[in-house]
């Protein structure tokens, strides 16, 4: 009621401004927006932003220092939870002020980061979204876990519990401001992002009608695990074993060499990793070749990347994917593995933060299995059947030249809830679940091989500006993975395929497109349909 009687004002008083605004800059308050809060949430701040204007934090908060900027006029708020006695988190909440689409929108984090994402909140917003974003109840930057140790209640706020209630109070200030409740709600996050998805539609199936899950962290008791496995791999810095970083961009461009015209086209684009037998003993060291070059020590750990972890013949986590290596140095340089992992471990699991990495074993996997601390891990694949009953539709992607998180991680599961829901296959998912690999994308945004990688999943539009919204120059529902989603769920459109694109300056919009490309859905994948120019969509098909 509010809201039309709002939007009625604006369209008759265009000239009086002010006229428009007072109702809506009294809505704007902490008054106002509190009625109707439990006693557990507390409206800590209500801003009203002005057409064009910034919000954020900025660097007080380490996680998500940049503020978008830009922004529709919209009202700014802060709110902070009680969840128990030793635990509480807020959250961030734009309401648009004149360009609602009376639609809802969470977003995600990364890492194990805690902070409010306002920049993508910004791009949420410019859509009309009204949008919110947690975070996660601790204040740390992506690699810090330290705030985690000997807190099991912030830890379940970090796993599952911060985005369920920020998405049940966002929704009761969205109602309260415009008088309705929103006509659908979704979901966009990559990473822990994409975790934070799955995870929802496995324990709150009512959240959301549609969500874009990017190479999620789902398997978490497993993915920090690997992670420290992985890194001793390459450890210690001074043992034969050890690749130098600066290896790694040699090795991603033999891997190139060998296996890029596999997928039938010569590109620089590894598309079809699952067919190339790449060898890269190739680059072994000989009397000719003494630098830049691999003995076989360093070879057997660069096959130790590659391969799947396995502990007594089952698998634990899936390796890295071929065509990844241009990322390696993330988890795979340094004196220590990534903290990602070995803070894990210590700060979730243990309960110990002396524990010397050096002394990690398969044991610690079990652990992890067991206690599963915070709930993080979503990797109950029949609790999906729940949200799809509820007619929930799900986008998930996963770049194929992911460096942080095993591609073939989400592959599993998604055939995992294929196999799990038995229904003959990934084909029995295709009404509501949907699956897309994007050749060459590295961990959740960006390209080391140009290739066609922005579709507006979680976090990218914050890759290249603080302003970005949808895909510049294509906001439609071909290009966009999220209007892709809100067609799907609201009209019923499937999605067939989505068309990513890179510019001549892979994070410079401004610099003209260099490449389209469409994305298929698993387990099709884009062909190139042997005429036509191959930087362009039209010449390729999904099959
Ligand atoms: C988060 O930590 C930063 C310092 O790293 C500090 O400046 C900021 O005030 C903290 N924010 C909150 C909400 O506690
Ligand atoms: C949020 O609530 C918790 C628990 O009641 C409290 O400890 C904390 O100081 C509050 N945070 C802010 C920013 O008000
Ligand atoms: C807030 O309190 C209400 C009422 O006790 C409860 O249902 C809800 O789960 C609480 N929310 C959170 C996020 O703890
Ligand atoms: C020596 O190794 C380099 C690559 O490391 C290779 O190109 C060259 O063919 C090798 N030479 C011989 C004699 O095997
Ligand atoms: C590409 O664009 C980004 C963002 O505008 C800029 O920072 C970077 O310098 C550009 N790279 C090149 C090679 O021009």
């Amino acid at each position: 009621m509010l809201y039309s009687t709002l939007a009625i004002f604006s369209g008759l008083l265009t000239l009086a401004s002010t006229a428009v605004c007072r109702p809506r800059a009294d809505m704007c308050s902490v008054a106002a927006l509190s009625s109707g809060l439990g006693s557990n949430a507390t409206v800590l701040s209500a801003t009203f932003v002005a057409a064009g204007g910034s919000f954020g934090e900025g660097t007080a908060n380490p996680a998500f220092p940049i503020n978008p900027t830009h922004l529709p006029a919209t009202c700014a708020v802060l709110v902070n939870v009680t969840t128990t006695s030793t635990s509480s988190f807020r959250f961030g909440l734009f309401l648009p002020t004149t360009t609602w689409n009376e639609r809802y929108l969470t977003v995600g984090n990364g890492g194990f980061s805690g902070g409010i994402n306002w920049l993508d909140m910004g791009a949420g917003l410019q859509y009309g979204f009204a949008v919110a974003s947690t975070d996660m109840g601790h204040n740390s930057s992506i690699f810090d876990l330290s705030w985690a140790l000997n807190q099991p209640e912030k830890r379940n706020d970090f796993g599952y519990r911060a985005t369920h209630g920020t998405t049940v109070i966002a929704k009761s200030l969205v109602r309260t401001f415009y008088g309705s409740a929103p006509k659908y709600s979704y979901y966009s996050g990559c990473s822990t992002g994409g975790r934070q998805g799955l995870k929802s539609a496995q324990v709150y199936p009512e959240d959301f009608n549609g969500m874009l899950v990017g190479a999620p962290a789902y398997w978490t008791k497993r993915l920090q695990t690997w992670t420290t496995k992985l890194g001793l791999y390459n450890l210690p810095e001074t043992g034969p074993n050890h690749v130098g970083a600066e290896m790694f961009p040699v090795l991603a461009a033999e891997a190139i060499r060998q296996c890029d015209a596999v997928d039938g086209v010569t590109d620089g684009i590894i598309s079809a990793p699952q067919k190339c037998k790449f060898n890269p003993a190739t680059l072994s060291c000989n009397s000719t070749q003494t630098t830049n070059c691999l003995s076989s020590a360093q070879l057997q750990t660069i096959q130790n990347v590659y391969s799947d972890y396995t502990i007594n013949g089952q698998l634990a986590f899936p390796g890295l994917e071929l065509g990844s290596e241009a990322q390696w140095a993330v988890l795979l340089s340094g004196s220590t593995p990534n903290p990602l992992g070995y803070e894990y471990i210590q700060d979730f699991l243990l309960n110990d933060p002396n524990w010397p990495f050096e002394s990690y074993d398969d044991s610690l996997v079990a652990l992890a299995d067991k206690l599963d601390p915070g709930s993080c891990t979503a990797d109950n694949y029949a609790a999906m059947a729940g949200y799809q009953k509820r007619g929930g539709k799900v986008l998930m992607y996963h770049g194929q030249s992911d460096g942080l998180i095993s591609t073939r991680s989400s592959t599993h599961f998604y055939e995992s809830v294929a196999s799990t829901l038995g229904i003959g296959g990934t084909k029995g998912l295709n009404s509501w679940f949907r699956f897309f690999l994007v050749p060459g994308m590295q961990h959740c945004t960006g390209t080391a091989v140009d290739a066609p990688w922005y579709f507006a999943g979680g976090n990218q539009a914050g890759a290249v500006g603080t302003d970005v919204f949808s895909v510049p120059g294509f906001t439609d529902a071909k290009h966009d993975a999220l209007m892709a989603l809100m067609q799907w769920t609201e009209n019923g459109t499937p999605v067939d395929n989505i068309i990513a694109t890179t510019w001549k300056n892979s994070t410079d919009p401004s610099s003209g497109v260099l490449k389209q490309r469409p994305l298929c859905p698993y387990p099709s994948e884009a062909v190139y349909k042997g005429s036509g120019d191959v930087n362009a969509a039209a010449s390729w098909k999904c099959s």
